[in-house]
């Protein structure tokens, strides 16, 4: 008789999460950022979802997922998902966006906040203020960030619309998290938080700090050129972020981009 315990390659696999942001969708279809069919890119970003990760677990959108905050924006952000690529999703609140809103769609929906999964927890934080560019956690997200890490030990990822560190472009430096001293400070002293990723800056970007890792993900529309002081855009291809979350708190993650296609965006534009 053989006595050798069979693991699943399910039990044994990662979870894979997928992370996509700023979208930036309009409140009808085909409205356009500068030149640029926000729908179209997030159309074709999702179809590469759907061609290669077929297994991936959840998604995650970190901010911006409409242009001017609108329920058709994301009722269509949604039903595109459901359409092209259906996983269970959370969302969080960019500046662009209008938080009110979005919590009027049902959990059974779209997820928010605090998602917990058998060996690790999502923690999605607000860091928009209705109608300005810049971000600020209030004392109540901080609160509830502790409160999340005092009582949940699980293995943890922190999801934030903007940025909590800068990431070399000055123009949007001028709006890293006004507190994101405190932020950092409640992160530092729990050893299951495995990493901070945010959206707003249209870029990747990595970096470690203390006992977790740093990252943004490009949009799934237009892109802003890294290390650039003033107002720039790049040509790379919009994209998504993958993470895989293993059972003892390791994590693999990467960035995957639609493949190179004329969109028309406007290369001259001095800001948007
Ligand atoms: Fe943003």
């Amino acid at each position: 008789m053989d006595l050798r315990i069979v693991y699943s390659t399910k039990t044994l696999s990662p979870m894979r999460l997928i992370q996509i942001t700023d979208c930036h969708l309009g409140s009808h279809p085909g409205e356009s950022l500068l030149g640029l069919d926000t729908d179209e890119s997030f159309a074709d970003v999702l179809h590469r979802l759907s061609r290669d990760e077929k297994h991936a677990d959840f998604v995650v959108a970190s901010g911006d997922v409409a242009s001017e905050g609108s329920v058709e924006a994301y009722e269509r952000f949604l039903g595109a998902l459901k359409a092209q690529y259906d996983l269970p999703v959370a969302w969080l609140s960019g500046n662009h966006d209008l938080d009110e809103l979005m919590q009027q769609f049902p959990k059974e929906q779209v997820q928010r906040e605090h998602i917990e999964f058998e060996h690790w927890q999502l923690i999605l934080l607000n860091s928009s203020i209705p109608h300005e560019e810049r971000g600020e956690l209030a004392e109540t997200e901080l609160e509830r960030l502790r409160h999340c890490l005092e009582t949940c030990d699980k293995h943890a990822l922190v999801f934030v619309h903007h940025q909590p560190v800068p990431v070399g472009c000055d123009w949007l430096d001028q709006y890293v998290i006004s507190n994101s001293a405190q932020l950092l400070e409640i992160l530092n002293e729990y050893p299951q938080v495995k990493g901070l990723v945010w959206g707003h800056v249209h870029q990747e970007f990595q970096a470690r700090h203390r006992h977790f890792n740093l990252y943004s993900t490009p949009s799934t529309c237009i892109q802003f050129k890294p290390n650039s002081d003033d107002f720039a855009l790049d040509d790379t291809m919009p994209g998504y972020r993958w993470f895989n979350l293993h059972q003892d708190g390791r994590l693999e993650t990467g960035v995957e981009r639609v493949e190179e296609k004329a969109y028309g965006i406007d290369f001259a534009s001095a800001g948007y």
